[in-house]
């Protein structure tokens, strides 16, 4: 295993408590640990020294919501909405269609473009989504392909009803033997609880079965309009429930009363012609919120982070430092991995050696200059992949 001392850090951003930025600090890694951090003067000696020459230091961006296990892409459907059609969860089908046609070797090789097209923008340890299969065969192929390349692979056959099918049929389907099929080779279960989608009932039905099997929970929730999601998320104890556009008070109050995260996706509102959630209600509620980019060919397709990064500062009144732990810490405390030996999200001792240098002697940077590349390297579990 060797070491690396990455020293001339313009600010560290940690996400440690006390305090999470620093300035004259450096950090150590070794194996695909951090070792060490504190100023730089104390710093210890290793294999190799990198000096960032100012520039700002973070840990890598945890998306904690994508779907990269697709084929195909939905440019027409895109277009026909930024000229005035609305968004419906029926487009999901366009999606499926490509993906059950498309070979395994196809739909890696689809992934791996999109988790590289992350990486080289920063971001370490990413979640993804089967749910454009929605066959026992297809969701299995799915999440066995996810398993080879992301840190977190949900399932999420209740993505929609597949055209022709009979609702309740599939949801039997979904809760016996699809799960059963899944659930070894996945974390977490997820369920699309909106109109158009799966109601309460059912959704809950999916997720308590999911919950009998070992599964940890997700919700997609209160995306097109006001709904259950949230209520039925903190009631299960889900890790988090995602989107959140739509929210009233009692959500905003279930959520800082509850440990299930809100996961904020401002590039899929802006991308669906939705409002921007009230990350502010949230956050001075005492809500945990976590940033992802919902990556998928239907409603976000970006990997950026930094974009959702820069969105939240800008225009959902989220400051510099809320946003980038909600990127970083957030993401991680939705997938439940922000403490213990390995922990993504924060830099300390113990944490895996996930780094991120900007082009910036700041981190605000990612706001002050809306849209510019500002990755500058990266390191994933102690390997530098990008330079
Ligand atoms: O999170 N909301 C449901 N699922 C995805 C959209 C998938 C699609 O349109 O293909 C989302 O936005």
């Amino acid at each position: 295993m060797t070491s690396t001392v990455i020293t001339g850090v313009g600010e560290l951003t940690t996400n440690t408590d006390d305090p999470g930025t620093f300035t004259g600090a450096a950090l150590v890694l070794d194996g695909d640990r951090v070792v060490w951090v504190g100023p730089e003067t104390r710093a210890p000696e290793a294999d190799t020294r990198v000096d960032v020459e100012g520039r700002a230091v973070l840990p890598g961006w945890v998306d904690s919501h994508t779907h990269l296990l697709f084929a195909g892409d939905r440019t027409s459907e895109f277009a026909a909405r930024m000229a005035g059609r609305p968004y419906r969860a029926g487009g999901i089908a366009v999606t499926v269609d490509a993906t059950r046609q498309a070979s395994e070797a196809e739909l890696a090789e689809n992934l791996r473009r999109h988790v590289a097209e992350a990486t080289a923008q920063g971001t370490t340890c990413i979640e993804t989504k089967t749910g454009y299969g929605l066959t026992v065969a297809d969701e299995l192929r799915a999440a066995k392909i996810a398993a080879t390349e992301v840190d977190e692979v949900t399932f999420l056959g209740a993505h929609l009803v597949p055209p022709g099918e009979d609702t309740d049929d599939y949801v039997d389907l979904v809760c016996g033997d699809m799960l059963d099929a899944l659930a070894p080779h996945v974390g977490w279960c997820d369920v699309f609880c909106e109109q158009g989608a799966f109601d309460a009932d059912r959704s809950g039905r999916v997720l308590r079965a999911a919950a009998e099997r070992g599964l940890g929970l997700r919700v997609h929730g209160n995306q097109l309009g006001a709904g259950p999601g949230v209520r039925l998320a903190t009631e299960l104890g889900a890790a988090s429930v995602d989107h959140c556009t739509h929210l009233d008070g009692s959500d905003v109050e279930a959520l800082a009363e509850s440990d299930t995260v809100a996961t904020l996706l401002p590039a899929c509102d802006l991308s669906t012609r939705q409002p921007l959630p009230d990350a502010r209600a949230l956050l001075d509620a005492g809500a945990t919120v976590a940033l992802a980019s919902n990556c998928n060919p239907g409603s976000s397709y970006t990997s950026s982070m930094a974009f959702c990064v820069t969105t939240a500062v800008l225009q959902m009144r989220m400051s510099i430092d809320e946003a980038i732990r909600a990127a970083t810490w957030g993401g991680a405390r939705a997938l439940r991995r922000e403490e213990g030996d390995g922990a993504v999200g924060v830099l300390r001792p113990g944490a895996r050696a996930d780094v991120h240098v900007l082009d910036a002697p700041s981190a605000a940077w990612l706001a002050y200059r809306p849209g510019v590349p500002l990755t500058h390297s990266v390191w994933r579990a102690g390997h530098r992949v990008r330079r």
